[in-house]
Order: C-alpha cells, then sequence, then structure tokens
C-alpha cells in the first residue's frame, strides 16, 4: 500500500528516538496503520547531525518551511519545541491541509486555542500524545478510555526533571545542580532547564490536561506555577521524618465556581503510592465520577519513550486519513468544549 508521507521538524533527542522506533518496529506499525509510514523529509539547523541520524534514508534540508510547503507531506512531526517559530510552522503546515503531531506542550499550552481553531477549520488533526508525561498514554486515556466519565480532577508527576532532582537528592543526598547536570545529559531536560525547575514544563502540562478534561480553553497563563527551586535538602530531610515525600505536583479540580489549576510542591504521605514514583517516571492520577481513581506510570521524558508517543499519533493519524473522510473521527482535533468560559480559580 502506499506509505504515507511525514516531515519531521528537529532531529534532536526525540527526533532521533521517533526515526530509530518507527525504523526498527516497522512491521508492527505497519500492521497497525494500515500502510508504511515513511519519514521522507527532516529538516534540522544542524544538517550534519540530521544526516548522522537519517543515514540516507531521508532527504534532508535546514530549511523548515520547505517541509511544510511540500505537496508530498501529509503529516508534520513538529519537534522544535518552544512557541516561536514552532508556532509559524504548525499553523503553516494546518493552512497546507497537512496534519500535525506535536511534543510541544509549551506551544499548545500557549498558543493551542488558535492552533486547534485553525486545525479544525482546515479539517486536518492535530495529535499531542507526546506533550504530556512522555510515553504514558494519558492523551488518549483521557479522550477515549474515560470518555463516559465527568472528570473530577487530575494530580500528577509530569515532569521527569524535577522528579529525578527529588529523587536523587533524597536516595544519594547530591546536591541540586549535580543531578540537573545528569538529567540534562539524559536527555529529560528542556532547553531552558528553569521550565522544569520553575514549574512551567509541568503547568503547560496541567494546562493541556485541564483543557481536555473539563472541556475548557487552554488557560495557562491563569495557572499557579511553583517549582522547586526554593527546596533544599533539609526540606527533604525532614519531609521524610515527618512520613512524607516532596513531589512537584500538577493539579487541575473542576469546583462548581470553576476549575482549579495549579503546580507546586506537595508533602504526600510516604505510604501512598504517587509518593514512590522514582526518578523521571511520571504518575498521573485521575478521579472520574464513573470510574473512580485511576492512575498511570510510566517514562515521563527522554528518546523513546516520547517516541513511543509521537508514533502512536502517527499511527492514529494514518488510520484516520486513510479513512473514507466521511467515516472519519477527527477526535485528535480538540474540540472547544461548553463550559469555556469557566474562571480559573485563584489559589485558596
Ligand atoms: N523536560 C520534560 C520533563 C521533558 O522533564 O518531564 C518531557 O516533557
Amino acid at each position: 500500500m502506499k506509505p504515507i508521507n511525514v516531515g519531521l521538524l528537529g532531529i534532536g533527542t526525540v527526533g532521533g528516538g521517533t526515526f530509530n522506533v518507527l525504523a526498527r518496529n516497522e512491521a508492527e506499525i505497519t500492521r497497525r496503520a494500515g500502510r508504511p509510514i515513511r519519514i521522507t523529509k527532516v529538516a534540522d539547523k544542524n544538517l550534519e547531525l540530521a544526516r548522522q541520524v537519517t543515514a540516507g534514508r531521508a532527504e534532508v534540508t535546514d530549511d523548515a518551511f520547505s517541509v511544510v510547503s511540500d505537496p508530498e507531506i501529509d503529516i508534520v512531526i513538529e519537534l522544535i519545541g518552544g512557541y516561536g517559530i514552532a508556532r509559524e510552522l504548525v499553523l503553516k503546515a494546518i493552512a497546507n491541509g497537512k496534519h500535525v503531531v506535536t511534543a510541544n506542550k509549551a506551544l499548545l499550552a500557549v498558543h493551542g486555542n488558535e492552533i486547534f481553531a485553525a486545525a479544525h477549520e482546515k479539517g486536518v488533526m492535530v495529535g499531542f500524545e507526546a506533550a504530556v508525561a512522555g510515553g504514558i498514554p494519558i492523551i488518549k486515556a483521557l479522550r477515549e478510555g474515560l470518555s463516559a466519565n465527568r472528570i473530577q480532577w487530575i494530580a500528577g508527576i509530569i515532569n521527569g526533571t524535577t522528579n529525578f532532582i527529588l529523587s536523587e537528592m533524597r536516595d544519594k543526598g547530591l546536591s541540586f545542580d549535580t543531578v540537573l547536570k545528569e538529567a540534562q545529559r539524559l536527555g529529560y531536560a528542556e532547553a531552558d532547564p528553569t521550565f522544569d525547575i520553575e514549574g512551567i514544563d509541568a503547568a503547560h502540562k496541567i494546562t493541556i490536561l485541564s483543557a481536555l478534561a473539563f472541556g475548557i480553553r487552554m488557560q495557562f497563563d491563569k495557572a499557579h506555577v511553583e517549582g522547586i527551586s526554593k527546596l533544599d535538602a533539609d526540606d527533604i530531610k525532614y519531609a521524610e521524618q515527618l512520613g512524607y515525600r516532596i513531589k512537584l505536583l500538577g493539579i487541575t479540580r473542576r469546583r462548581p465556581e470553576g476549575v482549579e489549576l495549579r503546580v507546586h510542591p506537595t508533602l504526600i504521605p510516604a505510604k501512598r503510592l504517587i509518593a514512590n514514583v522514582e526518578g523521571a517516571m511520571n504518575a498521573v492520577l485521575v478521579q472520574g465520577d464513573a470510574v473512580g481513581a485511576t492512575l498511570y506510570y510510566g517514562k515521563g521524558a527522554g528518546a523513546e519513550p516520547t517516541a513511543s508517543a509521537v508514533i502512536a499519533d502517527l499511527v492514529d493519524v494514518t488510520r484516520m486519513h486513510t479513512a473514507d473522510p466521511e467515516h472519519r473521527v477527527p477526535h485528535l482535533a480538540f474540540q472547544p468544549g461548553a463550559v469555556e468560559d469557566t474562571p480559573i480559580l485563584p489559589l485558596s
């Protein structure tokens, strides 16, 4: 069957992982998608790196705009990150009728309303499984598995870097700076690690989960955001002595007056499952009215766990792109909900 052609923007840690997993698991992925998925074009400003990773298997360019305008490309994967050029490229790709798969939580939390509206208008899909909690299929869980529920609250460890820092400081007595450097070396940290440490990355992610769970607009600017930079080894030690662990949690909760949206360090009784989520692992608790509490656990960062989520979206988009348009369920397109004027509540 005719392959679906994919253009990849940004061949960094996740881009490289996506290329490798697609190649390694080609047979399974083709079977699940119903047709081969081929990355035919890769754009990166580091041409040498792009050539090295693709090893002759895709055309390489440093002009990302040529990829989003290429009539042969069906799906664009955006892995550049940040709010600037990534927004322009994604909007251009959508305007050109291409489906988009992105891991860019910052872009969606800040410009998601504009991007999803553009995609809706153009009838294309935007997949963003990789934007929250790396390899954990939390977007699919909320959108599909829990779609019968009125979601009551979500609380999660959704930043691997800070969880890694807190775990290593507690277990090995290592300094904040030493562990941060290791997180950067392992490819967990953001390009600007203050996004991790100050809770901004977690706030991007809980903004997306909140919008999805409650059918509200992305309202990142209203989130209460507090990171771990003010914590020191003594805080962690005293919490331990009192029977608690400190975790950076993203929390969103539906209340009659509005929605809570917050990120802050939280004391959790050490016996709780979520208190024992260590290293760069992520865990998301979702409370639905029908299902009760559900817990999702897995690797929240790194090349192949994130690639796993990117490729899951590629498979979904390929299936739906291939389906008779009359029978396509545009479930990857975020549908702004009926309660979009619900206020985000100040911290009480
Ligand atoms: N910097 C992020 C984290 C990467 O540490 O979780 C995955 O989104």
